[in-house]
């Protein structure tokens, strides 16, 4: 039995849009220290889900003509949904809960009565503000500006009959388990719930709804469900069979090590959860982690901001690994990063096509080129070595560190601090120039092959966790098998054999060309956002009346083209001749080039407003209007010239 466990969470997604890059985020770093604990030997649960209960939801359905559990299945279960969209970024959760599942609904009744018969919850009258989207009570003093404290909208006066948790009873409790304990990390965000939240009075929290019907139930009082943040935060704990028997590991697993959550619901699970385990006598999470935003131009990621923040299409463009490494690498876990296509591009340029797959790509082409991919027994060490060999041994002791925080970011440095030395490596020996003499030079360029070898080994181990697939790759070029690429063989030397067998594979990690590519992503992104415009839009009617006489002034005749053509000097402008039954030609000029070719109007039956005074356009004088149809499409300006029947003779009057 393996005694050193590992249970790690992601906050439960609301399926009420599909997921952006942000939301990856997270769960790409859940998975990255899951793979991270199994791959140092732990028994490791990783939990993710979706948090499918609450009116958001509810108002989403109905606007979509659907039931809520037909909405909330579309979004996990449907195309491009939460599992698809896990399944694609190589998320390696144990189990994954909805608040649907019929164990976690039961589970969720039992814990309600219990905080209820405890004397916990009790029911009252609710007063006060409410954000909807956000699905939170707010007290007018927690109100910023009078809207909503965490996402600036709009809140509305709610008062009804509800359920109460006795939170305020909690409050010191609570207050002593975030400043003296390092239950909650960053450390910054323990000054900001101390300040924030509970040094102005924790009051109690209302806990049930009556205004709408998509939740959990409360079964000894109907009309009422559950709050949904109760609902949502037990899932912790009924993953793994608390209250039901669905799972029974729940004493295996809890209390979790660790679970990471974005920096806008800490406060739900600093405070509201740990006092609602207080409550229910169980046990506290050991650790409550709160990383930062992924902006967007400096604001929050949203759906509504286009395809950019597509991860089906950045995958699809850079691959699951580069994305995966592209998050962790380039912000620090615990604050706000600003993420640009640019940063990506060149992430992938800097790390992985020049440091990393340059690395593996020389050292196995080498190792080909000079040996025919089996390096020989013999083999020379030289002082040069030292430096590289202590760099790449002490690099897991440095990597752990940095790990054992969360501080990816570092982690990473830490890594390619060695791959940058061992590419200086490469230039210091200069392979090529020893090749030239093998009989003199061969055991040392074998030797200065296996050290690279060895340094890229012990590198890819440590990088699994971040991108599984590229290391599993670079593993099969440079020979390692599965004892080379354990928790243990990467605080070693000389792990591969003396005679390994290497094989230089496809290039891992292409070169981008940036310039091209951040054009062709703003066009991918232009053509996008004209889909997303209304399909055809018609200007609206005017409000405003005519009288029939003053309409009647206007004289509107059947004309038509005896001539048609382009105006000298103007992109816009047709000139057209015209029969408009006086005998004597008309002359108008219309800006409608973008829309027609003079040739193709030419016979046609045109309509004319003959009566208006003659204006000059570009120096030619235009004696009328033609009458066009005008609309929008995808954004386009469309225009249709009105054709009559051209059987209506010429200066036939329209009324
Ligand atoms: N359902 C709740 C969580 C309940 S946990 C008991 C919820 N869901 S959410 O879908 O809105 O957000 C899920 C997670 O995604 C949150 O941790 C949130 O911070 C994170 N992110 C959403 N957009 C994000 C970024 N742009 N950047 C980083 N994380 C972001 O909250």
């Amino acid at each position: 039995m393996n005694d050193k466990k590992f249970y790690i969470t992601t906050p439960i997604y609301y399926p009420s849009d599909k997921l952006h890059i942000g939301h990856a985020y997270c769960t790409v770093a859940t998975d990255a220290m899951a793979r991270y604990k199994r791959l140092c030997g732990y028994d490791v649960m990783f939990l993710t889900g979706t948090d499918e209960h609450g009116q958001k939801i509810e108002d989403k359905a109905k606007e979509a003509g659907v039931t809520p559990k037909e909405y909330v299945d579309n979004i996990v279960e449907g195309p491009k949904g939460v599992l698809d969209l896990w399944k694609l970024m190589n998320i390696s959760n144990d189990r994954f809960i909805r608040t649907t599942d019929g164990y976690h609904v039961s589970a969720i009744q039992k814990i309600f009565k219990q905080m209820y018969d405890n004397g916990d919850i009790y029911k009252g009258t609710y007063k006060g503000k409410y954000c909807k989207p956000c699905e939170s009570f707010w007290t007018e003093s927690q109100l910023v500006d009078g809207k909503c404290p965490d996402c600036g909208r709009d809140v509305v006066d709610a008062e009804e009959e509800a359920y109460f948790f006795r939170l305020s009873m909690y409050a010191d409790r609570v207050r002593r388990l975030l400043e003296d304990t390092d239950f909650l990390e960053p450390r910054s965000r323990v000054h900001e719930m101390v300040n924030n939240f509970i040094k102005p009075g924790l009051e109690d929290l209302c806990v049930s709804r009556t205004s709408f019907t998509w939740g959990i139930p409360v079964d000894f009082d109907p009309g009422h469900v559950v709050y949904v943040w109760i609902d949502a935060l037990s899932n912790y704990i009924t993953a793994l069979g608390f209250m039901n028997d669905r799972y029974d590991d729940y004493e295996k697993y809890w209390p979790a090590d660790v679970h990471f959550v974005g920096k806008e619901i800490v406060r739900f699970h600093s405070i509201i959860w740990p006092a609602m385990l207080m409550s229910l006598g169980e046990p506290l999470p050991k650790k409550v982690y709160g990383h930062g935003w992924l902006l967007l131009g400096g604001g929050k990621m949203s759906k509504s901001k286009g395809n950019i923040v597509d991860p089906y299409l950045l995958s699809e463009r850079y691959g699951v690994d580069a994305l995966r490494f592209f998050l962790l690498r380039s912000f620090p876990f615990g604050s706000d990063g600003n993420f640009t296509n640019e940063l990506l591009i060149q992430t992938i340029n800097v790390d992985l096509a020049n440091d990393l797959g340059n690395l593996v790509s020389r050292t196995t082409a080498m190792a080909e080129k000079y040996f025919g991919g089996k390096l020989p027994e013999a083999k020379q060490s030289a002082e040069l070595d030292k430096e590289l060999i202590s760099l790449t041994t002490g690099l897991r002791a440095r990597y752990e560190e940095q790990m054992e925080r969360f501080q990816f970011q570092n982690a990473l440095e830490e890594v390619f601090k060695v791959v940058q030395r061992a590419n200086k490596y490469i230039d210091e020996n200069a392979p090529w120039t020893l090749a030239k003499d093998m009989e003199a030079n061969g055991p040392r360029l074998a030797h200065v092959l296996y050290n690279l070898l060895e340094t890229v080994r012990v590198c890819t181990v440590l990088l699994t966790p971040f991108m599984p697939e590229s290391c599993e790759k670079i593993f099969a070029q440079i020979g390692a098998g599965p004892d080379a690429q354990t928790w243990d063989s990467a605080a070693q030397w000389g792990v591969l054999p003396a005679a390994v067998s290497v094989a230089k594979g496809e290039n891992l990690f292409p070169r981008i060309d940036l310039n091209k590519e951040l054009a062709e992503l703003d066009r991918i992104q232009e053509e996008a956002k004209k889909a997303a415009l209304p399909a055809i839009e018609i200007e609206p009617q005017l409000e405003e009346k005519v009288d029939f006489d003053t309409f009647c002034k206007s004289d509107f005749r059947a004309v038509k083209v005896k001539d048609c053509q382009n105006v000298k000097k103007s992109d816009k402008l047709l000139k057209f001749t015209l029969d408009d039954g006086t005998g004597a030609d008309r002359q108008i000029l219309s800006g409608i080039a973008k829309w027609y070719k003079p040739e193709e109007l030419i016979g046609k039956t045109l309509v004319a407003i003959v009566n208006l005074p003659p204006r000059k356009m570009m120096g030619q004088e235009s004696q009328g209007m033609l009458i066009s149809a005008v609309h929008t499409e995808k954004g386009e300006e469309c225009l249709h010239l009105l054709m009559v029947d051209d059987a209506i003779p010429a200066g036939a009057k329209l009324c």
